[in-house]
């Protein structure tokens, strides 16, 4: 039950388990960390798998690594803890590398599982201080000769050193055999006799993640090599040689130990270079057999080990009779039936030179734009000469391109320090690599920029400080130098309230860590359960001709499909409630945009559901283009009627036309995957007289409403309850009353009990994500910056339907901390070929604010001014009137909130040094941005329904409310604010499920309002219980709570109490929050990548009920946008429209070592807000809002690297800032390449 399935390609982590497995170094089994999810069930054989459950529970005790992301506040969803607290016990028990045990290799090993609520900064802690800071000393790292080839004394080859105990295995599966060799002459035997089959070797079975084609379903033979022992051998006598079953992690470890032992220090190199493949886990199974093979079969992929190989000037053994071939040619070699056995290299001599580069998306775990490898002799007395044919390679570049040639030609005999060969050497690179087009690919010309840049960087780093001093700074990689990060909380709290505002650890923190807690995917199956899985529109604009589920029906186990046709007479083919446009559950005929649902395949289990969903043929007449640019559909003019009018106040054209100063600008923003681990599921199961229904939904009400639509049942016999969502971000809102109605309707078409967990792509390519914006502004301003006038057009790209329009809080929140009286503000709907977009943390808060800082750093840089100063200028003040909102701005702090931060991140001095580092470096710049907020908190239209009762014979409490706990820790709150009214110990109180009785007709969880208002609705529910007993109490003499409960009960009081929590406040807002974030990121000029060096926030959280949580929603929330506006990008194939960024292998968020280095969060002390409940204030979505500033802090280093090239014009720096539009953004060019 702990151990979480989410994406089934190794890119998310919470399918992560430990297991044993064989380690040459050591020459035994040691414990390493894997993606279960990869793992065939029959590789197991022989090996112990220890899941989160077998190292502690809350009955027997917790595990220390379980405590300390409990108490570290590490859970929020909890869905990623269990694989982030295996990981980590993999990392402790494995007892060979005293190495390991640093602070760095925690963060280093905490690559390959994705945390989509925390931020990562309390994971980390919480890891890092289960180990000492202490590196290891050269006496643990142990000796190279205990690597030396060892020859086996019965085969006489190289060999671990132990013959092999285990037992060969053959097994006759349906479709396939499966072989387990253990000798040479058994696999070569297996061979022989299947040599006409279709045959997969399994070692890591990792290549499954990346291509899917490889699924070992597809094949006739299966071999797992694990029983070969003889394939793991080392040998360094007198070439090296590694056997093919070495994995990467354990491949890194010899090259560690070798170069810590022997001064090969290019052993270093190599294994620097392999802990930038893949991600931990994924290094723990994958060989680099396997990922070369992957090469061998898929020329396109970028394989980093292939391109190490080639640099190393590889020979490959291929087969056990003695044949070896160079790895290049593999390439072309014919390797049907064939085996890798292992490769060998000859040891490098003291005058040749290898480097390996990569660049990357995100700091940890992508794939290669490009990646490269350098191999040189040179005569470094000889200015660099290169006296050998040298070795230059690439990847990532197209199909056939493996080595530049020409250059290499080029370069034999030429001395690398001199600037006229460098410069000729970049002209014959520039015409000999040509890498293709793909639209899911950095663009050609940015890759073709990284194999000159790339080269560029390796001259300099070989000439050393032969080159110019500020060129030097091209050298360093940021994400291999980053230092250890480090966070640093301050808060305040107010102990005579406590529980109330105590930092406590969340309630269900110990379940989480533990894997006890359930989420709708571990509820045990239901008897006669079916199962489903959508099959969904491959095409963007078409009409369907035909549906053919012949080939899905003949599958065994396939029981039904579900269409449009199947829905009851007189039921509604739609899941929007309370909107007249209908958005349909399964398309009726037109489709809108790929990847909509057409029908639902029902099976006796997943995997055949799954695979029957595949078998569906539909077919479309009228195929169209689609629309799947946001810029093209403004261009077409391709509108939704107005959906909301023009916001107005004032008279902006006027006071443009009247201001000193104008700018006009354009800025866009993409989309955004949710990205909650626990894809969109529901569990619909028939009952006597209705429906139960198990849901991961923000909204009950929302689900009850469409399955009721769709099947035409009564409210009232639908039931519907929700524990606790595994993430959600606003993407549960809606749009699982789609999947709740369709499992619904199968659930009440065949009687049984359906479940329809959504695969991670499907719900990547069906599910609307976040708004794309593209906002056209002018703006008059005095001469010293002040606003006088802004008009703004405001396109939002709604994609298929308007539905869950996001424009309202665009239009009242984009004035954010400023001061203007005259805008007009002119929203656009956009209707493009893509799934309706949808609610996403902050919708439209965060676009509007981003909005409105561009236009200050416009107005700014057309100054030539500090953008800070500019943006005090304009801030609000105590007393304003909101010119969008109408109302005051009251208890305005926001002024002094920034001054504070100026102060306390010691702007002042920072903007000097980062002024001082830029004039020294040419290719690594600095920026730092301040970013203030306002964000008003909402509260009229909520509604929850809250009950609250008392257990008399032993005073305990159980609270449901109709809020949804998705992470934010709403009811720790609620249980606190209990604790609070009652004055009895919290752990007195338990709160339950949220369920369609008590939560009926309430309101959607969202806005980071829902904790607030349901800790209200408990205020009055103690409040009716507290004066009900007061008479009872006045009668008890010394009265305790447990007195006073049996008292009441003998009275006949009851201890029942419901409230019904419905505010109307006077204003748009009921108050506001503010904060400030000052960023500092440093770029790598060349290359694009980047580095968040510090943040530093204050955030007013009022008199936060628990900071804890708190802070954990401000740094989650932060690093969510992080990804926004850095990493995450979404690609649409022009043609089909189809989703191309549809895997963890193309979609990146942000990792832990993306996170800022130096992580600093305020909640503002001494700061109580008079008008919020507990005179507490929301937090979820607030800070998201100031996440900009990592890209305006980028966005001031790339006006330094511009400023070198004499480049001072205002830029718009769009989001995301991904690394290859950073680079571009820098304005590289080869011209500029010097070394002096
Ligand atoms: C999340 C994730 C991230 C990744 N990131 C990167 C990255 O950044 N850079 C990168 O380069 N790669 C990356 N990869 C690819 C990864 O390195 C490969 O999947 C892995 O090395 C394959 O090794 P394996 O042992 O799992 O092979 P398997 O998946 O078991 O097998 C892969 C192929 O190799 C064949 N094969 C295996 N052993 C032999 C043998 N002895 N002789 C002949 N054929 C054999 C199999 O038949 C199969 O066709 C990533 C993979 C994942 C899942
Ligand atoms: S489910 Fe295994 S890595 Fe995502
Ligand atoms: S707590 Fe990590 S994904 Fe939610």
């Amino acid at each position: 039950m702990g151990t979480k399935l989410m994406c089934g390609e190794g890119g998310c982590g919470v399918c992560v388990v430990q297991t044993m497995l064989y380690e040459t170094v050591m020459e035994k089994e040691l414990n390493y960390a894997i993606n279960s999810c990869l793992c065939p069930l029959l590789i197991c054989d022989g090996w112990e798998i220890t899941t989160v459950e077998g190292i502690g529970c809350q009955k027997t005790g917790l595990d220390q690594i379980q405590t300390s992301l409990a108490e570290y506040n590490g859970t929020q969803c909890g869905y990623c803890s269990p694989g982030q607290v295996m990981n980590m016990y993999s990392f402790l028990t494995n007892p060979s590398y005293p190495i390991k045990m640093t602070q760095q290799a925690v963060e280093n090993a905490f690559d390959g599982i994705i945390c989509r609520c925390t931020g990562y900064r309390s994971i980390l802690d919480a890891m890092k201080v289960l180990v000492t800071s202490s590196s290891c000393s050269k006496s643990d790292i142990g000796d190279i000769e205990d690597l030396k080839g060892k020859l086996c004394k019965r085969t006489g080859k190289i060999c671990t050193g132990q013959c092999s105990d285990s037992t060969s295995v053959r097994l006759v599966l349906r479709d396939a055999q499966w072989y387990k060799p253990t000798t040479e002459q058994e696999l070569i035997d297996i061979l022989k006799k299947c040599i006409d089959k279709k045959i997969r070797f399994i070692m890591g079975n990792t290549g499954t993640g990346v291509f899917k084609d490889l699924n070992p379903a597809n094949y006739d033979v299966l071999i797992d090599m694990h029983g070969m022992k003889e394939l793991y051998g080392v040998s360094f006598d007198p070439t090296s040689v590694f056997g093919s079953n070495l994995t990467l992690s354990v491949l890194i470890e010899i090259f560690e130990r070798v170069s810590a032992a022997s001064e090969t220090s290019y052993m270093k190199e190599l294994a620097i270079y392999l802990s930038r493949v893949a991600n931990v886990p994924v290094r723990n199974a994958a060989t680099w057999t396997g990922n070369i093979m992957l090469k061998h079969q898929f020329p396109d992929f970028p394989s980093d080990v292939f391109t190490m190989l080639v640099a190393m000037q590889s020979e490959i053994g291929i087969g056990f009779q003695g044949e070896e071939i160079s790895v290049e040619n593999f390439l072309s070699y014919d390797m049907t039936a064939k085996v890798i056995t292992y490769f060998s290299h000859k040891i490098l001599d003291p005058d040749e030179v290898i480097k390996l580069y990569k660049v990357m998306p995100r700091a940890q775990n992508a794939h290669a734009y490009v990646n490269a490898g350098f191999r040189m002799r040179l005569d470094s007395k000889n200015n660099f000469m290169v006296k050998d044919t040298p070795v230059i390679v690439y990847g990532g570049i197209n199909k056939n391109f493996v080595r530049a040639t020409k250059t290499e030609r080029f370069l034999k005999g030429n001395q690398l320090g001199d600037p006229k060969v460098l410069k000729g050497a970049l002209s014959v690179l520039q015409q000999e690599v040509v890498p293709d087009s793909n639209p899911v690919l950095a663009s050609p010309s940015y890759r073709k920029q990284l194999t000159l840049i790339l080269f560029y960087k390796f001259v300099l780093q070989v000439i050393g400080d032969k080159a110019g001093v500020r060129f030097q700074s091209a050298t360093d990689c940021l994400s291999v130098s980053r230092p250890v990060s480090s966070g640093k909380q301050t808060y305040d709290t107010q102990k005579i309230e406590y529980p109330l505002t105590e930092p406590l650890q969340k309630l269900e923190a110990n379940a989480q860590v533990t894997g006890e807690a359930v989420y709708i995917d571990d509820i045990p199956a239901y008897p006669n359960q079916l199962y489903a899985a959508f099959f969904v529109s491959t095409v963007g604009n078409a009409k369907i001709q035909g549906i053919d589920t012949s080939g899905a029906m003949e599958i065994p186990g396939v029981v039904r499909v579900v269409t449009h046709n199947d829905i009851p007479d007189g039921c509604a083919n739609t899941f929007s409630i309370y909107s007249p446009i209908p958005e349909e559950v399964f398309c009726s005929g037109q489709v809108l945009y790929a990847g909509q649902a057409i029908g639902l395949v029902l099976a006796e289990s997943q995997k055949i559901a799954d695979s029957a969903a595949q078998a569906v043929k539909v077919t479309y007449t009228d195929v169209q283009t689609p629309l799947v640019d946001l810029d093209e559909a403004i261009q077409k003019q391709s509108f939704y009627p107005k959906l909301s009018d023009p916001k107005v106040a004032g008279d902006a054209d006027a006071a443009i036309k009247d201001s000193p100063k104008t700018v006009t600008g354009s800025i866009s923003m993409g989309g955004q995957y949710h990205m909650h681990m626990e894809t969109q599921i529901s569990i619909c199961v028939p009952t006597e007289d209705g429906m139960d229904v198990h849901s991961s939904t923000q909204w009950i009400d929302g689900v009850q409403t469409a399955i009721s639509q769709i099947t035409g049942l009564q409210r009232n016999v639908i039931n519907v309850e929700v524990k606790r969502l595994g993430g959600s971000y606003g993407g549960k809102i809606t749009r699982n009353h789609w999947i709740s109605a369709a499992c619904g309707l199968a659930a009440f078409l065949t009687n049984r009990p359906v479940k329809l967990k959504m695969d991670f792509h499907t719900n990547m390519n069906m599910i609307g994500k976040r708004y794309p914006y593209r906002a056209d502004y002018t703006v008059g301003f005095t001469d010293d910056g002040e606003l006088n006038g802004l008009k703004i057009v405001v396109y939002a790209d709604c994609g298929a339907s308007v539905n869950d329009n996001a424009i309202p809080p665009l239009l009242s929140m984009i004035d954010n901390a400023y001061d203007c009286a005259n805008w007009t503000i002119t929203p656009i709907a956009v209707k493009t070929n893509k799934p309706a977009s949808t609610t996403c943390r902050s919708p439209g808060s965060l676009p509007g604010i981003f909005i409105i800082e561009t236009i200050m750093e416009h107005i700014s840089k057309s100054l030539n001014k500090d953008p800070t100063d500019i943006r005090v200028k304009n801030l609000y003040q105590q007393g304003q009137i909101n010119p969008l909102t109408k109302n005051i701005i009251t208890y305005c702090n926001i002024s002094q909130i920034v001054q504070n931060l100026r102060d306390s991140a010691d702007v002042q001095t920072r903007l000097q040094k980062i002024q001082e580092f830029n004039q020294a470096n040419r290719w690594k710049k600095k920026g730092l941005s301040i970013v203030p907020i306002k964000f008003g908190i909402l509260w009229n239209g909520i509604t929850y329904g809250i009950n609250l009762c008392v257990y008399a014979s032993d005073g305990t409490v159980a609270i449901s409310h109709s809020g949804i706990e998705v992470g934010q820790g709403i009811n720790t709150k609620v249980a606190q604010v209990c604790a609070y009214e009652f004055g009895i110990p919290i752990s007195m109180i338990k709160v339950k499920s949220s369920n369609s009785f008590v939560g009926a007709n309430s309101i959607t969880t969202g806005g980071s309002i829902t904790s607030e208002s349901c800790c209200q609705g408990i205020v009055y529910c103690c409040q009716v219980i507290l004066q009900r007993m007061a008479p009872v109490k006045a009668k008890i003499k010394d009265p305790t709570w447990l007195k006073i409960v049996h008292e009441c009960v003998e009275e006949e009081v009851d201890l029942v109490a419901r409230s019904w929590y419905a505010p109307v406040g006077k204003d748009h807002f009921q108050y506001y929050s503010y904060g400030a974030t000052c960023a500092e990121v440093e770029l790598d000029v060349l290359t694009g990548e980047h580095q968040i060096s510090r943040v530093d926030i204050i955030y007013d959280c009022g008199e936060s009920m628990n900071p804890a949580v708190d802070i954990g929603q401000v740094e989650g929330a932060f690093v969510m946008g992080i990804g926004y506006w850095m990493t995450e990008e979404l690609k649409y194939d022009p043609q089909t429209g189809q989703l191309l960024t549809n895997s963890t292998w193309e979609y990146k968020p942000p990792l832990g070592k993306d996170i800022p280095v130096d992580f600093r969060v305020n909640l503002l002390k001494n700061a109580p807000n008079p008008l919020g409940v507990l005179r507490s204030k929301a937090v979820g979505e607030p800070p998201m809002c100031m996440s900009c500033s990592v890209l305006f802090a980028a966005k001031h280093a790339i006006e330094s690297a511009r400023q070198e090239i004499g480049q001072l014009d205002y830029f718009p720096l769009d989001g995301p800032a991904t690394t290859e539009y950073i680079q571009k953004a820098c304005l590289v060019d080869p011209s500029q390449f010097l070394i002096q």
